[in-house]
């Protein structure tokens, strides 16, 4: 029994054009008022073909980013921006260095900050939101640990832009991306599961056998920080996007 709706896709590469397309849909929507759209987007390889197919909307289809400000959910931390993993290097890589998004309306979480400044510095990230008028549009993967953002079994369902400790499993997750699993940060930047609840339309990407079982129990389990994901069944604007494979428990 599904307590949260969910469109299955054939292939992933059909459920990412049409989630591209959604997106599409809100900027220029907001184009015609006039008004910015505020997208919350996030990294990993669950969205790498919406930002494909948007970077193709924007060559071919005039599609254009000026009006969209956007917040990253989440950064290693400590994280330098030039480093090839870093969330900054990623996102311009796969989506910012192809469209035409003015740079200062680009926000991802700092990871450089000394210690004693990130909790003003989080504080301060949720206020840029709020200031925006918050996310219109909040793009979220999941962990095989059941997690949204780097919000690991445990966070509160009110939880803010905090410094989190990552579970080992997302560690081992990250590890194909460092080399060696020493390599890893032990933590990193999130925003909070409230500030992600806070977004008025979330989508959530799942492809692939590997999240099948954490999906059905995102989807079916009870809501419990055992699983934040599930938290967002208590959410009236979810889209869950997936394709048969993420599917195959879901009963
Ligand atoms: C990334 C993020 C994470 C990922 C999740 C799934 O910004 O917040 O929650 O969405 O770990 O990662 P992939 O898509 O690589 O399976």
């Amino acid at each position: 029994f599904e307590k949260l709706p969910v469109t299955i896709f054939e292939e992933a590469a059909e459920g990412a054009v049409r989630v591209a397309h959604e997106i599409a849909e809100l900027i220029r929507r907001k184009q015609r008022l006039g008004e910015q759209a505020v997208l919350g987007l996030a990294t990993g390889s669950s969205p790498i073909g919406v930002y494909q197919e948007l970077i193709r909307l924007h060559r071919q289809e005039s599609l254009s980013f000026r009006n969209v400000v956007t917040f990253n959910l989440d950064e290693y931390y400590p994280m330098e921006p030039d480093e090839l993993q870093s969330y900054v290097y990623f996102m311009h890589e796969q989506l910012f260095n192809h469209i035409d998004i003015l740079p200062e309306n680009i926000h991802i979480p700092d990871g450089t900050l000394p210690i004693d400044r990130v909790k003003e510095y989080c504080q301060h990230y949720e206020k840029q939101i709020d200031e925006c008028g918050g996310l219109d549009m909040q793009l979220l993967g999941i962990g095989r640990t059941g997690h949204i953002g780097f919000n690991e079994p445990g966070s509160s369902i009110n939880s803010t832009t905090r410094l989190v400790k990552l579970d080992p499993l997302t560690i081992t997750d990250a590890a194909k991306d460092f080399i060696k699993e020493e390599f890893v940060p032990l933590r990193a930047l999130t925003m909070g599961v409230g500030t992600i609840m806070k977004a008025r339309k979330i989508i959530l990407l799942a492809w692939g056998e590997g999240k099948a079982k954490i999906l059905k129990e995102m989807v079916e389990g009870r809501v419990s920080d055992e699983v934040p994901a599930s938290f967002l069944q208590l959410h009236p604007q979810v889209a869950v996007v997936v394709d048969r494979w993420a599917a195959l428990e879901l009963t």
